[in-house]
Order: structure tokens, then C-alpha cells, then sequence
């Protein structure tokens, strides 16, 4: 049972509060409209399905894959709680994520026309082979949206946030984006000192 299996139970109400207003920046950022298929990285327990689900429609999808089969199991509960008929979710390490593993539920081989990576990066072992596989599923012309927290240096509150949630948030996971993407852009807000950083909000485009 990995950290995230245990974590999972008290996830949502230890921290969803800190990071809800960023999520519907982070949908408008995505440009979503009916139809679209967004990836959402480390999906967690389906906390931006709220904002994803609505904005695709019936005849969109929300894929969200996740290493830990615990906040998969509440991403399933909150999914089916919400009526949101369009979640298909995948147990999967975004480092192993390629089109064959996403062939069960993208059944035309194709990729996806939205990556939404919400505080996954920092916690994933390698980060950016995770970052390579998210952009080779994105469709040429898609958007990939990055929301982390950040800081240079960390204080005590910075530390605490790393060991609960098992990340490294000095980890300027948006530079990998603004490598490959065209129409990069960040924006750095400053936030509640219990988020131990700024939080960043990055968009960049695949060519296409
Ligand atoms: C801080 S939580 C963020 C969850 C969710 N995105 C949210 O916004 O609430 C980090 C999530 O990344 C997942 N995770 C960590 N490493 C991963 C990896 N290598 N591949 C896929 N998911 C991973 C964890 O299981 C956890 O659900």
C-alpha cells in the first residue's frame, strides 16, 4: 500500500480547500468546450472533475489516471455521486502512460486534446519522463495546463507539505512545458503561507 492509499480517507478534507480556487483557473486556462478529451495527471480524488466534466459535455471524456488505487477508488465515488457519466479512469504511474495503455478507453488510438496536471508533478518519482508521456498523448494543437506549488527554498511550512504529500515543490516542473510548447505562459500568484509556496498556473501548446 503506497502513501497515497493511506493518505486518500483525509485527502479531501485536509487540503481541497487550499487548492479549489486554482482549479477553475486552471479549466479556463484548458480553453475546454464540448467534445474535448482532457487527461487529468495524477487525477487524485476527482477534485477537477467538477470543473472538467461540465465544460466537455456528454460527448467529450475526462480521463483520469492515477498510481494509487485508493484515490482512484474515491475518484470512482465522486465521479458516480456527480452523475458524471463521462470519467473513464486509469490505474496507471504517468511514467508507464503510453497509447496502448490508454487504448481501453481512447478506443481510436488517438491521444488527448487537453493534459491537466494538477500538484501531480511534484510527486512523481520522475517527473519529467512523466512530463514526456503526458505531452506525446496530447494531440498536436492541444493544451497542456501545469498547476504546482512552488518555492525556491523551502521554509518549515514547505517541508511539511513536502513529507504529507510526498513531493518536491522547489521542483520547477513548468520548465519542461515551456521547452516544447508554443503560446507558453506562467503566471505566479502568491498564496496562503499553508500551501508552503506560490502557486504557479503554466499553459503551453503542442505544434501542430
Ligand atoms: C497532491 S495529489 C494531487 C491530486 C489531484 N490532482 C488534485 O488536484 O487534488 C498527487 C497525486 O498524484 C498521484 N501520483 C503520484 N505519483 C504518481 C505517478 N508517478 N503517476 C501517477 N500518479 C501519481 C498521487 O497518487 C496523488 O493522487
Amino acid at each position: 500500500m503506497g502513501w497515497y492509499d493511506l493518505f486518500a480517507p483525509l485527502y479531501d478534507a485536509s487540503v481541497e480547500r487550499l487548492y479549489a480556487p486554482y482549479r477553475a483557473l486552471a479549466a479556463e486556462r484548458l480553453a475546454l468546450v464540448p467534445g474535448l478529451r482532457v487527461l487529468d495527471a495524477g487525477c487524485g480524488t476527482g477534485q477537477s472533475f467538477d470543473v472538467l466534466c461540465p465544460a466537455v459535455g456528454p460527448t467529450g471524456l475526462v480521463l483520469g489516471v492515477d498510481r494509487s488505487g485508493g484515490m482512484l477508488a474515491r475518484a470512482r465515488r465522486r465521479a458516480a455521486g456527480k452523475g458524471f457519466e463521462n470519467v473513464r479512469l486509469l490505474r496507471s504511474a504517468v511514467e508507464a502512460l503510453d497509447r496502448e495503455a490508454l487504448a481501453e478507453h481512447l478506443e481510436d488510438g488517438l491521444g488527448v486534446d487537453r493534459v491537466l496536471d494538477f500538484l501531480c508533478a511534484p510527486a512523481v518519482d520522475d517527473w519529467r519522463a512523466g512530463f514526456g508521456r503526458l505531452w506525446s498523448l496530447l494531440e498536436p494543437g492541444g493544451t497542456m495546463v501545469i498547476v504546482t506549488a512552488h518555492a525556491d527554498r523551502l521554509g518549515l511550512q514547505g517541508r511539511m507539505v513536502n513529507l504529507t504529500a510526498q513531493a518536491d515543490i522547489r521542483r520547477r516542473v513548468w520548465e519542461a512545458l515551456e521547452e516544447v510548447a508554443e503560446a507558453f505562459e506562467l503566471e505566479r500568484r502568491e498564496a496562503s503561507w499553508e500551501i508552503g509556496g506560490d502557486m504557479c498556473l503554466a499553459r503551453g501548446r503542442k505544434p501542430g
